[in-house]
């Protein structure tokens, strides 16, 4: 079979308000375009054809496409059965044409699966869906022998028709010929002077073709945005859909209702994640990765068996197996930490490497940092990396010890083994196997006086 795929994207978007192209607002921090550009990816041998108009330059420019994308213009957005008109020189002959609107994202690849097998050259098949709130949706006309005859919007709708529940979720498919059949066929007189495409399934009926909804069980698949309000359902409806599916992966949530995937986000089994966390970009959780509350994590790749403690934030940066960050760490940078390593409340790594169980566990901050295998950093360490002008580097080989409250003036470098006294203020580099002590000595006890 060939899937060709025509994504509505030209519409103005008037109702969300703001200036902003409808298709580019973000659910779960992904355009709601992109959303259907990615699922489409994973149906085999399928091609994308996207309807652009309005502000089309910057739809182009923001949405990542494969090559089996071809875009159309749509200079004037005279409804959706016009702008399904402008894509289908591009279709392929004898292709299923899926018709997707750009503001209906959350559909997976198996639902499209499933509408594919319905449709042919003798059925049209459309995602149907019942809302506890219908408005704004176009009705589903059923016969008395519950066959789908038509669909009627809204604004052309009856009062009766109104209570309708059973809604259009604007997604259908039909064999590209009944497609070019019957577009030409489709009028404009109507309440909104628009072309509608929904009118595509009572003429298919009248020649034939016989109706095949898909009535989806759960609608969360079929929510459409027009306003900021439902912007907002579809973004917690999405969120829901991602953790649902983690679950499903084998990944321990605490609360499906209380985590936000700002991108996407891949977990092993055995994992556990704790309330409130927000993952942004691209985040790859091990096996056995604890979460603990309120981390926020962006870009990066957590190892099996991290425990993040709360509050942690990470960012651009790799976390080897086995490590134990938190409270309050902050990592960032491109910070790589190797396996077993641990970084306590209040310690800040920053473009940093952290050998193999080494620690820092209390107040710190490694910039620039390279730090060897079992490094021991006491609590109040700062490297000194920046003069005002330029970053500079420090360096501890393994086994280094540094006494609580260091400086580390960088550019500076501690041999292996080598240690440093408490309150010390580093400024040359200290031979292995050796105490530095770079701090003003206690005077001899001063007899404190007495008051009068
Ligand atoms: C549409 C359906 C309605 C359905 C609902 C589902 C029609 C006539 N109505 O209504 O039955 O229940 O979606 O969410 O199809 N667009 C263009 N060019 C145009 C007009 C629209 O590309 O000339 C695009 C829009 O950018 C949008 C999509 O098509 O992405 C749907 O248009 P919209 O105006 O949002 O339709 P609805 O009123 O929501
Ligand atoms: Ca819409």
């Amino acid at each position: 079979m060939k899937p060709d795929f025509i994504i509505l994207a030209a519409g103005k978007g008037q109702r969300m308000l703001g200036n902003q192209p409808k298709v580019l607002h973000e659910v779960g921090g992904i355009p709601m375009a992109q959303r259907l550009l990615n699922t489409i990816h994973e149906i085999k041998n399928s091609k994308t054809i996207v309807v652009i108009g309005d502000q089309s330059q910057k739809v182009k420019n923001k949405l990542k496409v494969s090559k089996k994308t071809a875009w159309v213009k749509q200079k004037n957005q005279l409804g959706t059965a016009h702008a399904v008109k402008t894509a289908l020189s591009q279709t392929r002959p004898g292709s299923i044409v899926v018709v997707l609107y750009g503001d209906v994202p959350l559909v997976q690849s198996k639902t499209l699966n499933k509408l594919l097998k319905l449709a042919s050259n003798k059925s049209l098949a459309a995602i149907t869906f019942k809302a506890e709130n219908p408005r704004g949706y176009g009705r589903i006309i059923r016969s008395s022998r519950n066959q789908v005859e038509a669909i009627i919007e809204e604004k052309d709708a009856s009062k009766a028709q109104r209570n309708i529940q059973e809604v259009n979720s604007g997604m259908l498919a039909l064999h590209s010929s009944v497609l070019k059949k019957l577009l030409p066929v489709i009028k404009n007189k109507n309440a909104a002077g628009e072309y509608y495409l929904t009118d595509v399934v009572g003429l298919a009926r009248k020649s034939g073709i016989s109706i095949k909804p898909l009535l989806l069980e759960n609608p969360s698949e079929a929510l459409g945005a027009n306003t900021p309000e439902e912007l907002q359902e579809l973004e917690r409806a999405c969120q829901r859909q991602q953790a649902l599916r983690l679950v499903g992966a084998g990944i321990q949530v605490a609360d499906i209702n209380r985590i936000d995937v700002r991108g996407s986000l891949s977990a092993g089994k055995g994992s556990f994640i704790d309330v409130n966390n927000v993952f942004e970009g691209s985040v790859v959780l091990g096996k056995e990765v604890k979460v603990g509350p309120n981390c926020f994590i962006k870009d990066s790749v957590i190892e099996d068996r991290v425990t993040l403690k709360a509050n942690t934030v990470i960012e651009d940066s790799r976390v080897g197996k086995g490590c134990i960050l938190g409270p309050f760490t902050r990592v960032r940078g491109g910070t790589t930490l190797e396996s077993s390593s641990e970084l306590g409340n209040f310690v800040e790594a920053n473009r940093s490497k952290v050998g193999r169980s080494s620690k820092a566990k209390h107040l710190t901050y490694l910039g620039d940092a390279t730090l060897g295998e079992q490094v021991n950093v006491g609590a109040g360490t700062i490297t000194c990396n920046y003069d005002g002008i330029k970053k500079h580097k420090t360096k501890m080989a393994d086994n280094v010890f540094i006494g609580s409250n260091t400086s580390l003036v960088a550019p500076v470098s501690l041999g292996e083994g080598s240690y440093t006294g408490a309150g010390s203020v580093i400024t040359k580099s200290v031979p292995k196997e050796s105490l530095a002590i770079g701090r003003a000595r206690q005077s001899p006890p001063i007899k404190r006086k007495k008051k009068k």
